[in-house]
């Protein structure tokens, strides 16, 4: 149990997360296909990426599709591949994500975004484990184990018709749901440490202590957006409060302000999607952060002027162009702070994200905490080369 923690990161000391990894150990190495269920952030993909280490499969391709991302006029191209000429743009013969994964394993995350006429072929991939790519007719045999999760009650998707029924049974042999943290708030206080020691390690920086009283506010909070918004939440904490005790006010202060009015309500409607206003609020934390560095270091040149020393002209551009990176004139931080719109701050931060990643769209919109599909957007809106 220990070991499957440290090695695919679920923590947590419920009985809910103790049966959880029973049940996962338990399904990992047979072949048959898995549900996940829960709410947004309770560990789906985490969860989906341990069945895959601890399958037989492990040593084979571990694909994951986000369903929700892929535009539904491709999807089917990009699920199954297709022949040349099969229609416009395919200029080239292409294999799809499941031969991708043949003899590994594909996570088709939000498989309720699947739209039907994809869900039929995914039926008969499931049943036949053969696909057809796109303008072919005859199928290929692939070996691939299917894993799909879903934030959505696929049992309401199939009573409104969304949902194929055929399908959703085929799938639903075996069921793995998530409970919310709410649901086992015992996990909170062993994540809340656990990320703080994360992000400590990460920053070289020393473990920041959470007071007792400041433990019971976290223990009570609602977390409608489960494990991510506590991680985020230790996140900003950690950022913000630069080398400080986590106290009570430090909690009250950047919890989600619906949150704080001091009566906590478990019974909140649950968010499930990630709004466009976290997604904001993390890129401000992040550029707050960089900022704060820079202070540092300006206070560290400060610091090196004599205060007997008469501050020459000289000596102040060369702090302000080190403040501004640019040639100035003036040391005028604030208005270089204002210059900057948040639409700017966030295209460079994506911009900066992406590099990072070598241009993997998941691994950014993942560090970035937005969908895949916001990402796309904000690609094409902010004009960056993808
Ligand atoms: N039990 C856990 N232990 C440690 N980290 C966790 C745990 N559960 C979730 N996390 C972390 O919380 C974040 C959200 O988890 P994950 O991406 O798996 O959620 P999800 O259920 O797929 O959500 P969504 O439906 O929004 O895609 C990730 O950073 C993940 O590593
Ligand atoms: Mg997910």
């Amino acid at each position: 149990m220990r070991n499957i923690e440290q090695k695919y990161g679920i923590i947590g000391k419920s009985e809910e997360i103790r049966q959880l990894i029973q049940a996962v150990e338990q399904v990992a190495p047979s072949n048959i296909s898995i549900l996940i269920l829960g709410e947004s952030g309770v560990g789906k993909e985490l969860v989906a990426k341990a069945l895959h280490e601890l399958s037989l499969r492990r040593h084979g391709p571990y694909v994951i599709v986000n369903c929700g991302a892929i535009p539904a006029g491709t999807i089917e191209s990009e699920l199954f591949g297709h022949k040349k000429g099969s229609y416009t743009g395919a200029v080239e013969d292409r294999k799809g994500f499941f031969e991708t994964a043949d003899k590994g394993t594909i996570l088709l995350d939000e498989i309720g975004e699947l739209p039907p006429e994809t869900q039929v072929k995914l039926l008969r991939v499931l049943e036949q484990g053969e696909i057809t790519r796109v303008g072919e007719s005859t199928s290929r045999k692939v070996d691939v184990r299917v894993i799909g999760a879903t934030n959505r009650d696929l049992g309401d998707e199939v009573r409104n018709g969304r949902f194929r029924k055929d399908l959703y049974y085929r799938l639903k042999t075996i069921m793995i749901r998530i409970p919310a943290l709410r649901e086992r708030r015992e996990d909170i206080p062993m994540l809340a440490e656990y990320f703080m020691m994360r992000y400590a390690d990460e920053h070289h920086a020393a473990y920041k202590p959470i007071t007792p009283q400041a433990m019971e506010l976290l223990l009570r909070a609602p977390w409608e957006g489960n494990v991510r918004e506590l991680k985020n939440f230790i996140e900003s904490v950690f950022i913000l409060e630069n080398g400080k005790i986590i106290r009570p006010e430090t909690v009250s202060m950047h919890l989600n302000p619906h949150y704080r009015e001091g009566h906590y309500d478990t019974r909140l409607p649950v968010r499930v999607n990630k709004d466009s206003e976290q997604v904001e609020r993390e890129l401000i934390l992040r550029q707050l952060f960089l900022l704060r560095q820079d202070i540092e270091e300006i206070k560290n040149k400060l610091s090196q002027i004599d205060i007997g020393d008469v501050v020459t002209m000289n000596k102040m551009k060369d702090i302000s162009r080190y403040i501004q990176g640019t040639e100035a004139h003036d040391i005028d931080v604030e208005a270089a702070a204002e210059d900057r719109t948040i639409q700017e701050i966030e295209k460079e931060t994506i911009a900066r994200t992406l590099e990072k990643y070598y241009g993997s769209k998941r691994k950014t919109a993942q560090a970035l905490g937005m969908s895949e599909r916001t990402l796309y957007r904000k690609i094409k809106e902010y004009d960056l080369r993808d």
